[in-house]
């Protein structure tokens, strides 16, 4: 016969013992009788049962159990560990000496904490322990717990497996409750890591107290209550976590779902239908799943007359009907609780009620019995058949191919731990539902979880319901969910939302604030000009060139172009002036035409004259070309017209006033040769003229060929417009070009000006003058108007100079002899244009103040004639 210890938590807790100093001390006594342990511990007990029953294990060993209470602490558990290694009850390590049969290994101890404690012990003796509830990832640790080994997977995988659940769903604010243990902390610990890694924030973390205590519950519930996440994650034992769920429950905490650890995702402690309002929709992982045949009625065939000897099952038994055992040496009933809720004081008495021995455990509903959920029980199960199978395969070792020394084997009465270690280590077998059992040398089996989720069924009870399922396979895992089959607990019943800040809608881009989560975001407005065309956008990105951000700041809009338009009240307005202008001119022209044999048309060249109307025209008209869209062709062309059209005028006046010089000059020297000198001033005219015009010409065309004005998309002073502009190029060849204009009209100021002192009756020099002084006031305050305008306005200013200037030379120069043809012929005639009779008509457009000064009677002629 062999024994195998088991270790289960029959008992929730001990009863904390009072001043333990004034008396021997002794171990303390467990209340609150878990059903559940009890059925773990019956579990193993049939596993072992089974094995001997059967003949291909171990066919001529029987197999015997030890099963001891951990009552879910861990000094019961090291108590426990060291009357195992003793073999007696008294705990003297160091020792063994039982006079029963060997034992060879220990399942247990049930929660991580306590197997960590017992495996710390037996691990100094090599000593193997098989866990089958005891998840947490430190057990791996084969430096630290080199004889432990377990049938349930290490917790690194779960903690996984809920990162990727949370990821799924796509919450990104999370709070966390882990158990004061090595469970809770550790699976917290690596669900972090894997969450954060995937940009997941974490609202708080909580840790529910291994010993009760009312205020740091409280605490918690309060943490709950007031963050803004609606998602929880759990890693507790049901033991530690019902206090906790009770006080949630009764402050009415909802809308909150709950990610539940293997640990509690089935517990009936947690699971209760008046919870459901609460807990409702939970999801969790569960361990791999199997229903032993048989054990339903072997945990039927529980009796306290069966085997009187066990307290266990009297205290069962009492625990169950809520009765007492006649005569039992179990004195108390389970129920001696201190109220774990604080809530309800005081202890509840022992039933008065006797047991009969004749109650049916069929018609009661307790967790004991439920074996819908066998998940720890089936990993209890395979702890059991992993020692025995060892133990078969050491029994049916070969001597001379033994593992150990000289190929030896060991003997199955007296072997050595370490011995039965090897052939745990290397244990692979299937069980009754074909699942592989195989330790590896860590002492882990691979990772197959359920993925469960909490609904309510017809009967008003909780179901467990399998939504999905995670395993570990060789390269890396999966994970499937059935999302049509989840439960949700909200009142719309689709999946719950559980983030810090809500997304940022596109326009707008994340923020980060200080001292808080990454996931606590503000969501900045893109600046002008910048867009984001998605939620959450990280950055917002700037306009291309000609775009700019819509008011909204998703998208970019092509930017408004601006130019002075032919459509608009100011273009069409300049338009009709120029073409306004241009018709007086020609009505000018018309005049002349019609009266072109009068002494006033013919006097001072007829040809210049028309030459002057054109020019006008062509300036005036240039305007055309200065409105509209701006294009490569007009930006070209409108300053060399206009400058060439100014500089065919001003040549021309130059060359009148020069005229009018000349004469004076050539009949002061000579009256005799006037005439000569007459025609010979009608070709210098021309001359002049073509001159200055080759001049000007040269100038423009090697502007145009070397520098050529462009359009030029002027963005610098608006951001959400482009200004459509010409830019000239070279300012240089444009201040050349207009220089030679200015050089001309100061020529023709200054000649027309001393002409102004020439005794004449038409005083034509007079009106030169003050037409050159409106060009040049026209053009001097251009400057600074066109200089501190912008956008189209610029261009509004320039034509405005050009009608301006236009209009003054052309008011100046032929208004005055309109009139006099038109209104007042009688004076255009010869005698009198030529100075050679008196008018005494002084209301002749002929006198003006500053120039009349040497006006007399003079014989002299300024008359130039035509020929
Ligand atoms: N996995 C838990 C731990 O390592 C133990 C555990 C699993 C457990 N299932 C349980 C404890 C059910 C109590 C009840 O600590």
């Amino acid at each position: 016969m062999l024994i195998i210890g088991g270790m289960f938590p029959i008992h929730f807790r001990t009863i904390p013992e009072k001043e333990p100093t004034t008396s021997k001390p002794v171990s303390p006594k467990c209340e609150g009788f878990n059903f559940r342990g009890f059925r773990w511990a019956r579990a193993m007990i049939h596993a072992i049962q089974e094995v001997n029953n059967r003949l291909d294990i171990l066919p001529n060993i029987t197999l015997g159990y030890h099963i001891y209470d951990t009552c879910f602490t861990t000094s019961k558990t090291v108590e426990g560990t060291l009357a195992y290694l003793t073999g007696q009850n008294e705990t003297m390590p160091n020792f063994r000496c039982s006079a029963g049969a060997p034992l060879v290994a220990i399942i247990g101890a049930g929660g991580s904490t306590l197997t960590i404690a017992s495996s710390r012990i037996v691990g100094l003796y090599y000593f193997p322990e098989v866990g089958y509830a005891s998840s947490c990832s430190v057990l791996s640790d084969k430096y630290q717990f080199p004889s432990f080994l377990r049938t349930i997977p290490n917790d690194n995988h779960q903690s996984l497996a809920m990162a990727e659940l949370v990821r799924h769903f796509g919450w990104v604010w999370i709070g966390t409750i882990a158990a004061d243990d090595d469970y809770g902390k550790y699976g917290i610990k690596y669900f972090k890591q894997h969450v954060e890694k995937a940009g997941i924030c974490i609202a708080f973390s909580e840790t529910i107290p291994k010993i009760f205590s009312r205020e740091k519950i409280l605490a918690v519930v309060e943490t709950i209550k007031e963050s803004t996440a609606n998602i929880i994650v759990v890693y507790s034992s049901d033991i530690d976590l019902s206090p906790l769920m009770e006080e949630i429950a009764h402050s009415n905490i909802t809308g909150k779902t709950w990610i539940a650890s293997e640990a509690w995702i089935t517990s009936a402690l947690i699971a209760k239908p008046e919870y459901f309002s609460f807990l409702g929709g939970t999801i969790g992982f569960g361990v791999r799943r199997g229903d032993i045949p048989g054990l339903k009625d072997f945990l039927l065939d529980v009796h306290p007359d069966n085997d009187a000897s066990d307290d266990l099952t009297i205290e069962f038994w009492q625990t169950a009907f809520n009765c007492t055992w006649p005569n039992s040496r179990v004195p108390y009933n389970t129920d001696f609780r201190i109220n774990v809720t604080g809530r309800e004081s005081g202890v509840h008495p022992v039933s008065d009620q006797l047991c009969t021995g004749k109650e049916k455990l069929e018609d009661i509903k307790n967790t004991y019995l439920d074996v819908s959920e066998l998940r720890i029980t089936y990993n209890v199960y395979k702890a059991v058949f992993t020692v025995a199978h060892a133990l078969n395969n050491l029994d049916t070792c070969v001597e001379g191919s033994g593992p150990f020394q000289k190929k030896s084997c060991a003997i199955i009465y007296d072997f050595e731990p370490w011995q039965l270690m090897y052939y745990l280590k290397n244990v692979k077998f299937t069980t009754f539902d074909n699942e592989l059992v195989k330790i590896d040398e860590n002492g882990d089996v691979s990772a197959s979880y359920d993925i469960i989720n909490w609904q309510l069924n017809e009967t008003g009870e909780i179901s467990f319901v399998k939504i999905g399922i995670y395993n570990d396979t060789n390269d890396g895992h999966e994970m499937k969910i059935y999302n049509n089959s989840i439960f949700w607990n909200t009142p719309t019943l689709n999946p719950p939302r559980s983030v810090c800040t809500e997304n940022c809608q596109p326009g707008t881009r994340k923020g980060i604030r200080h001292g808080v989560p990454a996931c606590c975001f503000v969501c900045i407005p893109c600046a002008d000009g910048e867009i984001s065309n998605e939620t959450d956008a990280r950055e917002c990105f700037p306009c291309p060139d000609d775009y700019w951000s819509n008011t909204l700041k998703n998208e970019c809009v092509l930017k408004e172009v601006e130019f002075l338009a032919y459509d608009e009240t100011l273009g069409t307005t300049l338009v009709a002036l120029s073409l306004f202008g241009a018709c007086i001119v020609l009505s000018v022209t018309i005049v002349y035409r019609m009266h072109r044999d009068t002494a006033l048309v013919k006097a001072n060249g007829r040809g210049l004259s028309f030459l002057i109307q054109l020019s006008l025209v062509i300036t005036l008209l240039t305007s055309f070309f200065f409105v509209g869209k701006p294009e490569e062709w007009s930006c070209q062309i409108r300053q060399v017209t206009l400058a060439l059209g100014f500089s065919l005028c001003l040549s021309c006046i130059l060359g009148k006033t020069i005229a009018l010089l000349l004469t004076y000059r050539g009949s002061k020297l000579k009256a005799a040769e006037k005439h000569d000198h007459i025609s010979m001033q009608s070709l210098h005219q021309k001359l002049l003229v073509l001159i200055s015009m080759i001049i000007e010409v040269c100038i423009c065309t090697a502007y145009l060929t070397c520098i050529p004005p462009y359009v030029y998309k002027n963005m610098e002073f608006q951001n959400v417009k482009i200004i459509l502009e010409c830019n000239e190029g070279s300012i240089e060849f444009l201040c050349t070009i207009f220089g030679f204009d200015v050089f001309l009209a100061v020529l023709c100021f200054i000649t027309a000006f001393i002409a102004c002192k020439l005794p004449d009756n038409f005083n034509e020099a007079k009106f030169i003058t003050f037409g050159m002084l409106v060009f040049f006031i026209v053009w001097i305050s251009f400057v600074p108007a066109y200089l501190s305008t912008r956008g189209k306005f610029k261009v509004v200013v320039e034509i405005f100079a050009i009608l301006a200037s236009s209009f003054g030379l052309l008011g100046c120069i032929f208004l005055p002899k309109c009139y006099i043809i038109l209104l007042k012929p009688e004076r255009n005639t010869e005698e009198i244009i030529s100075g050679k009779a008196t008018t005494n008509d002084k209301s002749a457009p002929s006198t003006s103040a500053s120039c009349t000064s040497e006006v007399t009677n003079s014989t002299l002629s300024t008359m130039v004639l035509d020929e």
